[in-house]
């Protein structure tokens, strides 16, 4: 049995689990987002990514972490597809997203970009005005109308808490924005597409203590809205900001529960040794 409420325009649907004896709901499971099942990915001759099995959950903040080159990137680029724009690379097992395998022949990768958003290490906005940033995508998508298009712009800078900083200034090149800022833009032009998934690829690792303070309220802020994975090489933002760890090692998943228990009472020593930072 499914509940669909509608949530600020969004389908949001949760399946509850009913205690047998008396049908009263004992609690609500998340759904999958994401399923990930049997994933290898080569480079070439280099096998990058090993027998990758997660399920990332609806309205949770997923983090990834693990030692330079063990995959997270190319596990966050596969779940968009982005890593096909690498020529060499093949790939087994499948991703399901919603339910539907996203290497399917017959599945449309232009449905996918509309409903995942990503955030890269460097903030890369568009060199054009901040209102053109935030209103590229839903222009790509038909949306027109000025005013709807001023509602998108405020509300994506309000969700990404930068409005205020630059309300005054939407005509201007986002260029001219500090490195954190210019990341909340990112952040912002990713919202206006009203995505139902944000990727983020050590989406502070390029910014000053107090910017990334802000991104990771952020992330705290907007996850009852969106699924959010993020790859990070700084523990204590794992620790401080996801519900779910996945340690990344030499391609494979080494181990994958909840932040409290990967970083209280890890399962793997090597965990423990990697996030009480003795290797990596
Ligand atoms: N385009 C590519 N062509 C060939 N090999 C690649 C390519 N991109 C990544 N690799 C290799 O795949 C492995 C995983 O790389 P990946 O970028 O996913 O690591 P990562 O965990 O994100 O590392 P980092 O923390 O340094 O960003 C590495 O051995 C890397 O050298
Ligand atoms: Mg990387």
């Amino acid at each position: 049995m499914n509940e669909t409420q509608v949530k600020e325009n969004k389908i949001i649907t949760t399946t509850p689990v009913v205690d047998k004896k008396d049908s009263t709901i004992v609690e609500t499971k998340k759904n999958i987002v994401y399923q990930t099942n049997n994933l290898d990915l080569w480079y070439g001759d280099h096998h990058a990514l090993k027998n990758i099995n997660l399920d990332i959950l609806e309205n949770e903040v997923t983090a990834i972490i693990g030692p330079s080159g063990c995959g997270k990137s190319t596990y966050i680029k596969t779940l968009n597809r982005m890593i096909e724009l690498v020529p060499s690379v093949k790939t087994s097992g499948e991703i399901l997203y919603r339910g539907d395998n996203i290497f399917d022949k017959s599945y449309k990768v232009e449905h996918l970009r509309t409903r995942v958003g990503m955030v890269f290490q460097k903030p890369n906005p568009f060199p054009k005005s901040i209102y053109d940033n935030i209103t590229y995508g839903p222009r790509i998508h038909g949306i027109t109308d000025k005013k709807i298009l001023d509602e998108i712009v405020e509300k994506s800078l309000k969700g990404a808490a930068i409005w205020d900083e630059c309300k005054d200034r939407l005509n201007q090149n986002a260029y001219g924005l500090s490195g954190g800022q210019q990341q909340r833009i990112c952040i912002a032009r990713c919202l206006a597409i009203e995505p139902d998934v944000i990727l983020m690829d050590e989406p502070t690792s390029a910014l000053d203590p107090i910017s990334t303070l802000k991104v990771e309220e952020l992330v705290q802020e907007i996850k009852d809205k969106y699924s959010i994975i993020i790859v990070t090489h700084n523990m204590q933002q794992a620790a401080r900001i996801s519900d779910k760890t996945a340690f990344f090692l030499n391609g494979v998943v080494n181990e994958f529960d909840t932040t409290d228990k990967i970083f209280s009472n890890p399962a793997d020593e090597k965990t423990e040794q990697y996030i009480s930072g003795r290797f990596g």
